[in-house]
């Protein structure tokens, strides 16, 4: 087989064999086949899409291009959950605890920010001490003991999609139904869990902008998770605004806390909500209202944090950030951001409070970046509501006065005020289960 066959195949508009599909990942893999023909082969799919069978094949050769989970050795049900990717999402550390809390086992693998996109390792890094990088003994440990643990990526996890993904940033490749569901589903199936709940975000934070791409990647997501044999469902959930009032890493510890309090921003305590009903129903707790009210007890009797803070202290972290958040180290400096006018908020482009989080420290401009863990934006006003000129709408906070200038002149840039109040905005759009879309609105 010659892999310039199977790029002019793909060019043509055929579909690939399921030998050709392993052919090239195997190849691709082991240095055979260069990243020159790798780069076309992603632009053909890019052009053309894949069927539903070539993007299941993919995904199984990418998952298999690595080590398979097996998370046998923890007791019971395992769930999983992941988002596609957005601004302010610290839902992983609310969702987690919750469900552990009602007696399901969370055993996690997260990644880092990537891009406009904040992740949830980075995140868990800024609670001092807290180790992301376990044995596999240690993180089954850790779940066995505490109901949940979250932990990065293992070295071996998918390293096809390491190397495809890193191509796909530089070949204007990524932003591919059939690419992204591959390149997602291949790390949950190897991650192990029996459920999976995938949040598809939608709107300017996220990848997928449009709603009818989002429920299309949705059912690709969860008809690859159903025929590998995993109970899974998709919420698409609302990525047109930033989730809650905090972004940047320490502070989304501090507000998933909150949440974990009951004390949280409405928005996000609801996704949160959904997510773990959705988890718990999928691990067979029973129908969604039933399990929704089990997830929001574990709120009210403090049962969800104190598996967070179980989870902390089981992996090294210092607790007592978590207890009281105020011990969180602070950034140096703060700079308030002014309504230029007045008016209703009526648009926050989300990919740019995104970038303006990153450009003040909170995310990594080059891969080898520090990440500066207090600094971030807290959103003082947020879309649907009035502001007059002058006004505090954010606060930016960063380690490096110097970063100010260009994070606020982006943050400004995302934000539109007009004279007339915006109709408000859904959360959740839809759930998507083999038995397909469920419009929510
Ligand atoms: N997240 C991933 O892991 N892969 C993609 O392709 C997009 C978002």
């Amino acid at each position: 087989m010659r892999m310039y066959d199977v790029i002019a195949k793909k060019r043509n508009g055929e579909t690939l064999s399921e030998e050709e599909i392993r052919f090239m990942i195997d190849g691709y893999v082991k240095g055979e086949i260069p990243d020159y023909q790798m780069s076309a082969m992603l632009m053909a799919i890019y052009l053309n899409g894949m069927n539903d069978k070539e993007t299941a094949t993919l995904t199984s050769e990418v998952a298999h291009s690595g080590d398979m989970v097996d998370l046998s050795p923890i007791e019971g049900i395992k769930v999983d959950k992941h988002s596609t990717g957005g601004v302010g999402d610290k839902t992983t550390l609310v969702v987690a605890p919750i469900v552990a809390a009602c007696g399901v086992k969370v055993a996690k693998m997260s990644g880092r920010g990537l891009g406009h996109t904040g992740g949830t390792v980075d995140k868990m890094e800024s609670i001092p001490g807290m180790r992301t990088t376990l044995t596999e003994e240690e993180f089954f440990q850790v779940v066995n003991n505490t109901g949940l643990s979250v932990i990065g990526q293992s070295g071996n996890l998918a390293p096809a999609d390491k190397k495809l993904y890193a191509l796909r940033d530089v070949t204007a490749t990524v932003d591919s139904i059939p690419l992204i569901a591959a390149s997602i589903m291949s790390k949950k199936l190897a991650a192990g869990s029996d459920c999976i709940l995938l949040d598809v975000k939608t709107g300017s934070g996220a990848f997928m902008k449009t709603l009818d791409d989002s429920i299309t990647l949705a059912e690709k997501m969860v008809a690859i998770g159903e025929h590998a044999g995993k109970k899974t469902m998709a919420l698409i959930t609302n990525m047109d605004i930033p989730l809650g009032s905090l972004i940047g890493n320490s502070l989304e510890v501090i507000e998933a806390v909150d949440t974990l309090k009951g004390n949280g921003p409405a928005d996000l305590t609801e996704v949160c909500l959904q997510l773990a009903s959705g988890m718990l129903y999928l691990a067979g707790k029973g129908d969604l209202d039933l399990c929704r009210a089990m997830a929001e007890k574990t709120i009210s009797d403090g049962s969800a944090l104190k598996r967070l803070i179980a989870m902390v202290e089981a992996q090294g972290g210092d607790s007592s950030v978590i207890k009281d958040t105020s011990l969180f180290q602070k950034a140096p400096f703060k700079l308030e951001v002014k309504a230029p006018k007045g008016g209703y908020i009526t648009h926050m482009d989300t990919e740019k409070c995104g970038i303006a989080s990153s450009m003040l420290g909170a995310g990594r401009i080059t891969k080898e970046s520090e990440i500066d863990f207090a600094a971030g934006i807290a959103l003082k006003k947020k879309v649907g509501q009035s502001v007059m000129e002058g006004e505090v709408m954010a606060v930016l906070y960063t380690s490096k006065e110097e970063l100010f200038l260009a994070s606020a002149e982006e943050f400004l840039s995302a934000v539109t005020i007009s004279d007339e109040k915006p109709a408000a905005e859904p959360l959740i759009y839809a759930r998507v289960t083999k038995a397909g879309a469920e419009r929510l609105v």
